[in-house]
């Protein structure tokens, strides 16, 4: 139960450079299963960053929320799978026939031998309310746009979706057991808060059905980060025991 867990923890890494990354993976890459770069990292250190975590073992989570024309997404969604990637996401509003072309593509390019990456979709940015919606004239509130958004998802055949922890019972009840729930938003009881509000115990995300769980902050300002991250995935593991 133990790998499990481990494997199924993501770990942040919001950091700039090709080193920093590199200490984080040695440190937690046997505690830590998966390590997402988003635009900042992969902005600065492009696809070497990729391999550097596959190349000490870890497995990637591409946090790059593609959102463009459908020819486009499915062209970068091979570029992923190309790289190894575990996971990568779009975002669910390019809508139905962008997230059908990603996934064809996916589909198509494991058809060839190589491993199948989880193709993942974002829903409604936990950044945006209500007012942020309607300034782009879209009338119906976060509430209601989630569960649309990944039951889209689901239907135009992606893997799974990231969601916020308190999300995820709905999600799991529209989309069923074999969709995957990626969960930001998760803060220990050991940990701060910072500037996450709708957040989760590790196990609470686990126990409300949560599959993979992102954390950041409360492994990398930890004063014993590799201690943090052992506590969270024994706590993980205690909760999918329970599940
Ligand atoms: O440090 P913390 O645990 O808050 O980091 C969470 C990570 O998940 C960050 O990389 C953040 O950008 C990302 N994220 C999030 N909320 C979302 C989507 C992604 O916190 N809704």
């Amino acid at each position: 139960m133990i790998q499990d867990a481990r494997e199924r923890l993501i770990f942040a890494l919001d950091v700039d450079s090709l080193d920093e990354a590199g200490r984080w993976v040695r440190l937690l890459r046997d505690q830590v299963g998966i390590f997402k770069v988003g635009k900042q990292l992969f902005t600065r250190c492009g696809p070497d960053v990729v391999r550097m975590i596959r190349e000490q073992g870890g497995e990637v989570f591409l946090d790059l929320k593609f959102h463009d024309i459908p020819n486009t997404v499915a062209c970068a969604a091979v570029e992923a799978g190309r790289l190894g990637v575990r996971m990568f996401n779009v975002h669910a509003l390019g809508g139905a026939a962008m997230m059908e072309q990603a996934a064809a593509a996916v589909k198509e390019q494991a058809a060839g031998g190589s491993a199948k990456a989880l193709l993942l979709g974002v829903t409604i940015l936990t950044s945006s309310s209500d007012m942020t919606l309607r300034e782009v004239g879209i009338e119906r509130p976060v509430s209601e746009m989630v569960p649309l958004l990944a039951s889209l998802a689901c239907r135009s055949g992606l893997d799974g979706v990231v969601a916020s922890p308190l999300e995820v019972g709905l999600i799991r009840q529209l989309c069923g057991p074999d969709f995957a729930i990626v969960t930001p938003g998760v803060r220990p009881d050991f940990a701060a808060r910072n500037d996450q509000c709708r957040t989760m115990t590790p196990a609470g995300a686990i126990a409300a059905g949560a599959d993979y769980l992102v954390v950041g902050r409360p492994i990398s300002q930890a004063p014993d980060p590799l201690e943090a991250a052992e506590r969270i995935v024994a706590e993980m593991a205690a909760a999918l025991e329970g599940r």
